[in-house]
């Protein structure tokens, strides 16, 4: 029998409950072994819940139970997540997780412990949701040097994006409705600022370069400053805009950042809408290759914790080798990426303007939306982020700068 703790009784820890208990007899099929939840640790009381005879609020009860093979860490955060992960390695438990936070800070060095002592600290979850993308990173596609990985990599800000671009609303009011929906946390920073999907792309770019990727380091714009007219220029454009993550090996180095971007129909994120995600790796021999399904929600994320479960069981006893060296790699500096970007600036009825545009990026196309008047939008050629940022920082009434991929 495998013992297993799950830290955190909330939604993604009543689902890996819920997920054994629906699932039991395949799932310890595929695990060759019983899987057994002796334990919940939780502050709360959860009176009429079966999981109460099994609760516990004090996390040494767990520590010290040897009988305890697996500790699943679905709190959130990085304290106490940190402290207990740490100590629960140390006491010799694998450790299985869905905590972002907490793998994109420590998660090179969880790892060296986990190795150490031979266990396995295990994360599918925490990027992504329920899509299989930190397994296959570390198995399936070893083959190939990666030199490109973007996904849309948060549920929330695709959703909000999803419904401004179909009904033509306001950020405010699909964010407000989301929130009353469930589906934006009632602080909606993390997500429409950028942070969670920042957290996220740090996380496999980690995995890609075998290296401790910090997120302080990737620069990050949210969607908060998008408009209904951004959604009309781009239906012009026939393209959509999407909050991406991305990080591209140019020259040798990794270039990562998190922004939102209009995408056109060729690209193969433009249909991942609503609260899904999709994630899209380009690898020299494999080519391209994509993920898509839902990257949060109770079940789909408990789905991807449990499979970590049954491989911890799988692997008892022996380290499933993962490369995340606690050695800092060296991004290449955002300012020097190249990026075409989309404008909207107010128009003076100059011809000065006209010049200024062009003096400062060269040729641009104009884009024209019928209905929108008394301002001028288009598209700049490539240029390095930080020359546009200089050029750009001459012009006066900047409505809005996104970036274009198409
Ligand atoms: N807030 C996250 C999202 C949850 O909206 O994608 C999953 O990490």
């Amino acid at each position: 029998m495998a013992n297993i703790a799950v830290l955190g009784y909330g939604t993604v820890g009543s689902g890996v409950v819920e997920v054994l208990r629906t699932n039991r007899e395949s799932i310890n099929k595929r695990a060759g072994d019983e899987i057994h939840v002796k334990y919940v640790l939780d502050l709360r009381e959860f009176e009429g819940d079966p999981v109460q005879e099994i609760l516990v609020h004090d996390f040494n009860i767990i520590l010290q139970d040897p009988e305890v093979d697996i500790v699943v860490e679905v709190m959130g955060g990085v304290e106490p997540a940190y402290t207990f992960t740490k100590e629960a390695l140390l006491a010799g438990k694998s450790v299985c997780t869905s905590n972002k936070e907490l793998v994109a800070k420590h998660g090179a060095e969880l790892l060296a412990i986990a190795k150490e002592k031979h266990l396995n600290y295990l994360f599918e979850a925490s990027v992504g949701g329920g899509i299989p993308i930190i397994r296959p990173l570390n198995s399936s596609l070893t083959a190939d040097e990666i030199t490109e990985i973007t996904g849309i990599l948060n549920g929330t800000t695709n959703y909000i994006l999803t419904e401004m671009a179909e009904k033509g609303a306001a950020f405010e009011d699909v964010l407000k409705d989301a929130q009353d929906k469930g589906y934006a946390e009632r602080n909606p920073e993390a997500d429409v600022e950028g942070y969670d999907a920042c957290r996220k792309i740090a996380i496999l770019t980690s995995l890609v370069v075998g290296e401790q990727v910090d997120y302080e380091k990737i620069h990050t714009e949210g969607i908060t400053k998008i408009t209904e007219k951004d959604f009309q220029y781009a239906k012009a454009l026939k393209a959509s805009i999407k909050l991406l993550g991305t990080s591209k090996k140019i020259d040798g180095t990794f270039y990562s950042m998190v922004a939102p971007v209009m995408i056109g129909e060729q690209h193969p994120l433009i249909s991942v809408n609503g609260v899904f995600n999709g994630i899209f790796v380009h690898g020299n021999v494999l080519d391209d290759v994509m993920f898509y399904g839902r990257g949060a929600g109770k079940l789909p994320t408990a789905s991807a914790v449990v499979s970590d479960v049954v491989d911890a069981v799988k692997h008892k006893g022996c380290n499933i080798m993962t490369i995340w060296d606690e050695r800092k790699n060296n991004l290449g500096k955002y300012e020097d990426l190249p990026n075409r970007f989309f404008v909207r600036i107010k128009d003076q009825n100059t011809q000065d303007l006209l010049s200024g545009i062009q003096e400062a990026f060269g040729e641009v196309s104009y884009v024209k939306v019928p209905e929108i008047t008394g301002e001028l939008a288009f598209l700049t050629k490539e240029l390095r982020e930080g020359d546009f940022a200089e050029k750009i920082a001459g012009f006066d009434d900047v409505y809005s700068v996104i970036r274009v991929d198409f």
